[in-house]
């Protein structure tokens, strides 16, 4: 197997932590983006970046292609989420979520891009979610960051296919990770008098998440789709509910997908 030199955002938990993991076992060359110092994994270079901060973000892109002298694959995964009303999220707290999602993604791929056309060759990977398919109460901004990612690697797919470049976007169901403690809730006490429905609501999505799959199991997807020479546009990673509710929802008139969201999330009378 053709071994690569992969760069992946995000490695201090979750999948970012297990992709590391596995596609170093596997023998590829690993670089990783943490904020903090960590207990280092074995075999994988470690690099301080902000995903928000772009000059950060390209000079830990330059180092790995000096070092390795090419950049094969990005798995852009940092991410967080933010929950609450729509109504209630503040200035800054809407930019920390597209920042770090979105722009995040900019950033990175506006750092590899270069290299990537000169090999003529590539390969982004990035993390988009099934809230990215579908608007989810509560988590508002979060699935705009996420639409926007998907809007924008349909039309990066296009831009870059004949250089050799391909993107695919990787659509996660619910996985127990660092993420739902690390969620943000909207700050402002009025929300939960304002939407009663919040409440119930945010414990099932974290109720579903402490419940749902193993990170091993993205990992194993990202390890899959870097070997595959011909990978998908695009994957959902879920279990089978939520494969259904993905397929529902392109199926399924928008009224009635509606109806079936909001009972799901207990919004309905
Ligand atoms: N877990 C799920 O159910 C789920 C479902 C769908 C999609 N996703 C997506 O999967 C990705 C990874 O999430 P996860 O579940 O593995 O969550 P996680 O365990 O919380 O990991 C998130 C990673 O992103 C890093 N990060 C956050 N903000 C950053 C920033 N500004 N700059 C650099 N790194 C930053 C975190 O680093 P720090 O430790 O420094 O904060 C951490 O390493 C995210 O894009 C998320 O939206 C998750």
């Amino acid at each position: 197997m053709k071994k690569s030199v992969v760069l992946i955002t995000g490695i201090s938990s979750g999948f970012g932590l297990e992709t590391a993991k596995l596609l170093s076992q596997e023998g590829h060359t690993v670089y990783g983006t943490v904020r903090r110092a960590l207990e280092p994994l074995p075999k994988v270079h470690y690099l301080q970046v902000d995903v928000r901060d772009s000059e950060a973000v390209m000079k830990a892109v330059d180092e790995v292609v000096e070092k390795e002298g090419r950049i094969d694959v990005l798995v852009n995964n940092a991410g967080m989420g933010i929950g609450g009303p729509l109504e209630f999220a503040t200035e800054e707290e809407i930019r920390l979520q597209m920042d770090t999602n979105f722009m995040g993604l900019v950033h990175c791929v506006d750092a590899v891009l270069p290299y990537m056309r000169h090999q003529k060759s590539g390969k982004i990977i990035a993390l988009s979610s099934i809230g990215g398919l579908m608007g989810l109460p509560f988590q508002g901004f979060y699935s705009a960051s996420k639409f926007a990612i998907e809007g924008y690697c349909e039309a990066l797919r296009l831009e870059t296919k004949s250089m050799g470049v391909s993107v695919v976007v990787l659509r996660p169901g619910d996985f127990s990770t660092s993420f739902t403690g690390s969620r943000r809730k909207v700050a402002n006490p009025v929300a939960l008098e304002a939407y009663p429905i919040y409440k119930t609501a945010i414990e099932k999505v974290e109720h579903d998440e402490n419940g749902g799959l193993k990170p091993i199991v993205l990992a194993q997807k990202i390890s899959q789709i870097i070997r595959n020479k011909n990978p998908r546009n695009g994957y959902v990673v879920a279990s089978l509910e939520q494969k259904l509710s993905v397929l529902l929802k392109r199926i399924l008139p928008a009224k009635w997908f509606a109806r079936v969201l909001g009972s799901y999330y207990y919004l309905s009378k």
